[in-house]
């Protein structure tokens, strides 16, 4: 699918409108087949779209009671430290929505032995899409995902080994740029999902947004470019981070879903 490049002035307008993408995503699922599965990102824009979907004009929107919610990687932290992706989830919406702690699947970041996180996030994964991994990768019905200034997205780093990944869903990845560890869903699993969205804003990601929308193949360095959804792929970015693409990015009333 290609992907539909939209503009906005700034984050909070692209936050905006990731969380209107969030609750229409959500009724078409539920309305197709029971049930919303999401998969969310760290980040700062991120975390702003989680602080609107928590605000009464969305979450009364959304059917919480048959939303399953998910996280595309985690730092090597513990739940409640102020870097772990699911404590700013949890902090900017998991805690204020109706949603029971049964639909709310975590990585254990925290553990020493994180292969083991990943094994064990895997068999998560497998109970909750009723599918064994000789059976495919899980789809998830949204992928929500930042990108780093150095091209990376979820924990997939440039020049680390899970980029290869072709088989397991998620593993844990060894990032010697930052002297650490992470957990991360694999480009084959994020690549299933009926849709997947970037939100990117900020002068600091010009450069790298430019080249992976628009340079030559090097998903080596400039690991967004594995992105390539079965689904719709949209990457919501702001005026400032849109500044060196030649191509223009589409006016959001020019979508085909427009998000009402
Ligand atoms: C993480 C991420 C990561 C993030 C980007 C963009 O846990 O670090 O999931 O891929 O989304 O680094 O982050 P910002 O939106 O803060 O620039």
């Amino acid at each position: 699918m290609l992907p539909e490049i939209v503009g906005f002035p700034d984050a909070e307008a692209v936050a905006r409108h990731a969380a209107s993408e969030f609750v229409q995503r959500a009724k078409q699922a539920i309305w197709d087949r029971g049930v919303f599965r999401v998969a969310l990102a760290g980040g700062s824009t991120p975390r702003r779209t989680y602080e609107l979907l928590a605000t009464k004009e969305f979450a009364s929107r959304v059917e919480w009671t048959s939303v399953q919610i998910f996280f595309g990687d985690e730092r090597a932290v513990a739940p409640d430290h102020p870097e772990s992706n699911f404590h700013t989830a949890h902090e900017a919406l998991l805690d204020t929505v109706p949603l029971h702690t049964s639909q709310i699947h975590r990585m254990a970041g925290e553990r020493g032995d994180l292969a083991q996180s990943a094994r064990e996030y895997e068999a998560e994964l497998s109970r909750s899409f009723a599918l064994k991994r000789e059976q495919g990768f899980p789809s998830f019905d949204l992928v929500m995902l930042g990108m780093g200034k150095d091209g990376h997205t979820a924990s997939l780093f440039p020049f680390t080994t899970a980029l290869g990944e072709k088989s397991a869903w998620v593993v844990k990845n060894e990032v010697p740029q930052l002297g650490t560890d992470r957990l991360t869903l694999t480009a084959p699993v994020l690549n299933a999902a009926r849709c997947v969205m970037f939100l990117v804003a900020g002068a600091d990601k010009a450069v790298s947004l430019e080249r992976v929308l628009e340079g030559p193949r090097n998903e080596i360095e400039l690991p967004s470019q594995l992105i390539s959804p079965a689904g719709d792929l949209l990457w919501l970015i702001d005026e400032a981070a849109a500044a060196r693409l030649s191509r223009k990015p589409k006016d959001p009333t020019e979508l085909k879903s427009h998000p009402a």
